[in-house]
C-alpha cells in the first residue's frame, strides 16, 4: 500500500498521462494501459508522486475521451478494468497515487442515459436529465438561443422530433441538468466506484460550467456577462460539496482537484472552500508571458488568493489542452506566451527551450503541488504541421482549422530510435495515431538519458531535489531583493531560486553553492533566461 499522508495534493509533484499518446503496448499505434504499467518505473525514476490520467473511460473518442459512454467501463482501446486495477495498485506498490478524471458537464451520445432521452418523449423525466427544448421560430426551426459551443458552432442540435438539446462542447457531448438530483447521485457513486478501487484523487473536468440558469437566457458572446447563465453558477458549490463529503467518507481522505477556468480570482477561490475541492488549476500561470514582473505579478495572486482559503496553489506549464510550452516560449514576441492556442509561423524552438528549462527550476520551487504534462520533461515542442486529414481535434475541425486545435501537442511521446514512432509501441511497423515529427530523435527518452545536460535530466534532477527537501513544496515563500528582471526567493532557511529574465547575466550572490542550474552558469554570473538554485553556505 501506498504509505498516505492525508495532504498530499498540497505538494505532490503530479504527471498528467494523456493515455493515447504515452505508450503503446498491444501495437496498434494508440497508446493504452499496458502501455503505461510497462512504463511505470519511467515514472518513478523521473521522481513524480502522481499520476493524473485523462479518461480512459468507454467513449466514442468524439472529443478524445472527454465523451464518456460508462464512467465504468475502461475503452477496449485503452484495455480492461483488470488492467486499471493493475496499473492502480503497481503504482501504489511504487509509492505513486493516481487521479482519474471525471466529467461532469456533460457524457458521450451514446451514453445509455442519452439514448433513453432520445427515446422517450417531451417533457419526460428521461429528456430532464439533459436540456432539451423546443426551437423558436414559427416551426422551432430556429435553436432555443443564441449560445455558442466552446468548439465552434451553435450550441444546441436539432433532433428528429423537433427538439433540441445543449451541448457546450461537441453535439455528441450533451450537457447535464444538474438541477435534476438523480444526476448528483449518478456520479457520487462513480466517484465510490473509483475510490473503492483504490484510486486517489478526481480531476474535474470543466468544473465551473455544470451548473446552467434555467431560463437559458441570451447574452453577448463578446463580453462576459455578470451573472453568466452557465459559468460559475452557485448550483457548482452544491455538487462539490457532496463530493467532497464523499471524498472525506474514506479514511485517508481522496483529493478532488479542479478545472476551473475563471477570471476573476475571488470567485475562483470559493471552489476552493474548505467543504469543496481541494486544488485547482492555475491557468493565470500557465498563459503569463515570459514577462519577470507578469510572473512577479501573477506568483504573488495565486498566493494571496489561495492564502484566504487556505488552499494549495498549484503550477502548471502545460497540458493537454493548450500549445506546448517550449513552442510558447519560443515566440519572438514573450508577450504572446500567453496566448496559449494560436498558430506559430516564427517560433525560435532553442529559446523556447532554454525558457522551458529555467521556468521547470521556477516552478518546481514555488509554494504548493506541480503539474507535468508528459513530454514537457523531454522539452517536446508542439507539433505544427500536422497534415489535416490526420487531425482528430474536433476545435479544429468545427472551426474550420481556425483554431490549430489541440493535436499538436498530443502527439505520441518519443521513446527510443531514429526515426518515427520511436519505440512508441512493441511493433515499429504500427503507425501511431499522429505523425510524430522526424526532428524528434534527438529528443527521446532514450536520446535523452545518457545526456547530463538533456531536459530529461534537469527534470530528474529537479524532482530528487524536491523529494528531499523538505522547504520545497507546500510551505511560505519569502522574496529577495533582485536587480529588475530577475525573480530571486528564498524557500525555507538555506534554499534560494533566482531566475534571470533581464536580457543581461546578473551576479550571483557569493556565499551560495549551486545546487542546480538550468543552463551553465559563466563563472559566478547567471546568464539570461537561466534559473539557478542555491544553498546558502
Ligand atoms: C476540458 C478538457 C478538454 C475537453 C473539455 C470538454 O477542458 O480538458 O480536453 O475537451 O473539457 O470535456
Amino acid at each position: 500500500m501506498t504509505p498516505r499522508t492525508t495532504d498530499w495534493w498540497r505538494h505532490a509533484a503530479i504527471y498528467q498521462v494523456y493515455p493515447r499518446s504515452f505508450a503503446d503496448g498491444n501495437g496498434d499505434g494508440i497508446g493504452d494501459l499496458t502501455g503505461v504499467r510497462n512504463r511505470l518505473d519511467y515514472l518513478k525514476e523521473l521522481g513524480i508522486e502522481a499520476i493524473w490520467f485523462s479518461p480512459w473511460y468507454l467513449t466514442p473518442m468524439a472529443d478524445a475521451g472527454y465523451d464518456v459512454t460508462d464512467f465504468r467501463q475502461i475503452d477496449p482501446r485503452f484495455g480492461t478494468l483488470a488492467d486499471a486495477d493493475a496499473l492502480i495498485g503497481e503504482a501504489h506498490e511504487r509509492g505513486i497515487r493516481i487521479i482519474v478524471d471525471v466529467i461532469p458537464n456533460h457524457v458521450s451520445h451514446e451514453h445509455e442515459w442519452f439514448l433513453k432521452a432520445l427515446a422517450a418523449t417531451h417533457g419526460s423525466p428521461e429528456r430532464d436529465l439533459f436540456w432539451f427544448r423546443d426551437g423558436r421560430g414559427e416551426n422551432g426551426e430556429l435553436p432555443p438561443n443564441e449560445w455558442q459551443s466552446i468548439f465552434g458552432g451553435p450550441a444546441w442540435t436539432r433532433l428528429p422530433d423537433g427538439q433540441w438539446y445543449l451541448h457546450l462542447f461537441a453535439p455528441e457531448q450533451p450537457d447535464l441538468n444538474w438541477r435534476n438530483p438523480l444526476v448528483h447521485s449518478e456520479y457520487e457513486d462513480i466517484l465510490r466506484f473509483w475510490f473503492d478501487r483504490g484510486v486517489d484523487g478526481i480531476r474535474v473536468d470543466s468544473a465551473a460550467m455544470c451548473g446552467k440558469d434555467p431560463e437559458l437566457p441570451d447574452f453577448d458572446h463578446s463580453g462576459l456577462p455578470d451573472p453568466h447563465p452557465y459559468v460559475d453558477l452557485d448550483i457548482n458549490h452544491d455538487i462539490y460539496r457532496g463530493w467532497r463529503a464523499v471524498a472525506d467518507s474514506y479514511p485517508d481522505p481522496r483529493a478532488l482537484i479542479g478545472e476551473v477556468w475563471l477570471a476573476d480570482p475571488a470567485r475562483f477561490a470559493r471552489y476552493l472552500r474548505a467543504d469543496e475541492l481541494h486544488a485547482a488549476f492555475n491557468f493565470d500561470f500557465l498563459g503569463c508571458a515570459w514577462d519577470a514582473s507578469a510572473l512577479r505579478t501573477v506568483i504573488d495572486q495565486t498566493l494571496s488568493v489561495h492564502a484566504t482559503v487556505a488552499a494549495p496553489s498549484t503550477w502548471v506549464l502545460s497540458n493537454h489542452d493548450v500549445t506546448r510550452h517550449v513552442t510558447r516560449y519560443g515566440r519572438p514576441d514573450t508577450s504572446t506566451a500567453a496566448g496559449i492556442r494560436q498558430y506559430n509561423p516564427i517560433v525560435d524552438e532553442d529559446l523556447g527551450r532554454r525558457r522551458a528549462r529555467a521556468a521547470a527550476l521556477l516552478t518546481l520551487s514555488l509554494p504548493g503541488a506541480v503539474y507535468i504534462y508528459q513530454g514537457e520533461e523531454l522539452g517536446l515542442p508542439e507539433v505544427e504541421d500536422i497534415p489535416a486529414d490526420r487531425r482528430d481535434d474536433p476545435i479544429y475541425h468545427r472551426t474550420g482549422g481556425k483554431d490549430p486545435g489541440r493535436d499538436g501537442c498530443r502527439v505520441p511521446l518519443p521513446w527510443s530510435g531514429t526515426k518515427a514512432p520511436y519505440g512508441f509501441g512493441p511493433d515499429d511497423a504500427a503507425r501511431p495515431w499522429l505523425p510524430q515529427p522526424a526532428a524528434w530523435a534527438g529528443l527521446s527518452v532514450a536520446a535523452q538519458e545518457p545526456d547530463p545536460a538533456s531536459m530529461l535530466n534537469l527534470y530528474r534532477a529537479a524532482l530528487a531535489l524536491r523529494a528531499e527537501r523538505q522547504d520545497l513544496g507546500d510551505g511560505p515563500i519569502q522574496w529577495l531583493p533582485a536587480p529588475e528582471g530577475v525573480l530571486a526567493y528564498r524557500r525555507g532557511t538555506d534554499f534560494t531560486c533566482l531566475v534571470n529574465l533581464s536580457g543581461t547575466p546578473v551576479a550571483l550572490p557569493g556565499d551560495h553553492a549551486v545546487l542546480l542550474a538550468s543552463h551553465p552558469l559563466d563563472g559566478n554570473q547567471l546568464p539570461n533566461d537561466t534559473s539557478v538554485w542555491l544553498r546558502t553556505v
